[in-house]
């Protein structure tokens, strides 16, 4: 049963090392966070998941990897700067602040209760604003970008000239991006630092309606492949006041968190808003000329955004679970082998010499395919259940026995089924029961 309690899953990933609270020993520093060893694997997991999806199994995409910093022409003419804000209020009465669109009345405030407290409201500009260079001086400003999106639209002429694509075609990209939020909120799901994957997928404009169906079903079919229970997820169509400033459509996967329906993903229909408003302001044209029809056309987009970060909080609540076996509760999360940290864990059954030969070089061979992880302290059941806890969907035995019959167990995580496999097939049966 996945978890509805996030401090169940929050408290875990401090204790195993997926996630700890950024600058700890100095208290904390404003909802950031830092992946430990666990996390870091699982993030690099969720990125590749999505590069495999999304770039390697297609032949019409294509992945960059763009500038953080960028000068404010950027912003002036994808429109952030004039109009991505939040409305701001401040409480007279208990100095809390809010955004406004967040919340359920919009009179009374959440923290003391107080009716007509809140002070009339600002916008808010959400980027980070710094200075490249020694001076700090106007000429210098400049932004951390606050989605990925705008590097996939200012290389457009030079993706299409040095791939020779044509349309239908996309651009991909996975990295930081960066957003002073008024309320960061929920754990990892809203931070201000945070990773994102995108791609712009620019098509005919006649298409487009077509295509964002078509991008509608493949992301929702993403999730379910990487074993997300169809009842926690949903795509719900934005209605026209929510729509960004640069959409003429959207539709987001939302997953059932513990707090409720909420977004994990965007797919918007930008339009050719963005080829052109970097068309005026840069001088460049832009455009795709098609020898064929002997036509110059700006391709609309169809834009499925995601973040690595949110994704992450997403695939461990929809895994945990806790069951029973052999009469003792165990915890375990169910993640997709692709996502889980560590595929396999090798587990001498005891600590005495005579089995680390033979354990470590099992080891060796299943590290040239898989990221595995080595234990060979406590007694076995514990860690089995270490294992089970941080997810990881097999273990390998190596027991007394293996040193007569070169055979090993191997333990699965979800059924804790054994069966025993001679070592020289041990790699193949592994990739079997992974998938990959
Ligand atoms: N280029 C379009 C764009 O950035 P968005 O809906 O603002 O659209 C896309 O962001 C995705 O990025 C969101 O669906 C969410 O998964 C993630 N995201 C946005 N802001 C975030 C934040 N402050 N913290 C974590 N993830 C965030």
């Amino acid at each position: 049963m996945p978890a509805t309690d996030l401090d169940q899953v929050v408290n875990l990933c401090k204790r195993r090392g997926y996630v700890y609270p950024s600058a700890e020993i100095y208290g904390g520093f404003r909802s950031t966070y830092d992946y430990g060893p666990l996390g870091a694997l699982m993030l690099r997991n969720i990125r590749e998941a999505w590069i495999h999806s999304m770039v390697q199994m297609r032949d019409d995409v294509v992945l960059i990897d763009a500038a953080v910093l960028g000068p404010p022409q950027i912003w002036e003419a994808s429109g952030h700067l004039a109009n991505f804000t939040d409305p701001l209020v401040d409480c007279t009465n208990c100095k809390t602040r809010w955004r406004l669109d967040k919340l359920d009345d919009p009179n009374t405030c959440p923290n003391c209760g107080k009716q007509g407290t809140f002070t009339e409201p600002r916008q808010f500009n959400l980027m980070f604003k710094t200075h490249a260079g020694p001076i700090e001086d106007e000429g210098a400003v400049a932004y951390l970008r606050p989605e990925t999106a705008q590097g996939m639209f200012v290389n457009f002429s030079n993706v299409l000239n040095s791939t020779r694509r044509k349309p239908p075609f996309g651009i991909a990209q996975v990295g930081k991006s960066f957003r002073n939020e008024i309320t960061p909120q929920n754990w990892i799901f809203r931070t201000r630092e945070f990773e994102q994957m995108e791609m712009e997928y620019f098509v005919p404009p006649a298409d487009s309606l077509k295509w964002y169906e078509y991008w509608c079903t493949e992301r929702m079919n993403w999730y379910l492949d990487l074993g997300v229970p169809a009842d926690m997820l949903r795509l719900r169509a934005h209605d026209p006041d929510e729509l960004s400033h640069y959409s003429s459509g959207t539709s987001d996967v939302e997953f059932r968190f513990p707090w409720g329906w909420d977004e994990a993903e965007g797919i918007a229909q930008r339009g050719d808003y963005d080829l052109t408003q970097h068309s005026i302001h840069s001088g460049e044209k832009l455009d795709y000329f098609d020898q064929a029809t002997n036509e110059r056309y700006k391709p609309y987009v169809i834009e499925p955004a995601v973040g690595v970060t949110r994704l992450f909080a997403l695939f461990l609540l929809a895994a945990y679970d806790e069951d029973v076996v052999n009469d003792e509760t165990r915890t375990v999360l169910r993640l997709h082998p692709r996502l889980a940290p560590y595929k396999v864990a090798v587990l001498p059954l005891s600590k005495k010499d005579t089995l680390t030969p033979l354990a470590q070089q099992v080891r060796k061979q299943l590290s040239q395919r898989y990221m595995v992880d080595y234990d060979e302290t406590q007694a076995i059941g514990r860690r089995y259940r270490r294992q089970d806890e941080i997810g990881t969907p097999l273990c390998v035995t190596i027991d007394f026995d293996s040193l007569d019959d070169g055979a090993v167990t191997i333990r699965d995580r979800d059924t804790t089924e054994q069966v025993r496999v001679p070592i020289e097939s041990l790699l193949g049966e592994v990739g079997s029961r992974l998938g990959f």
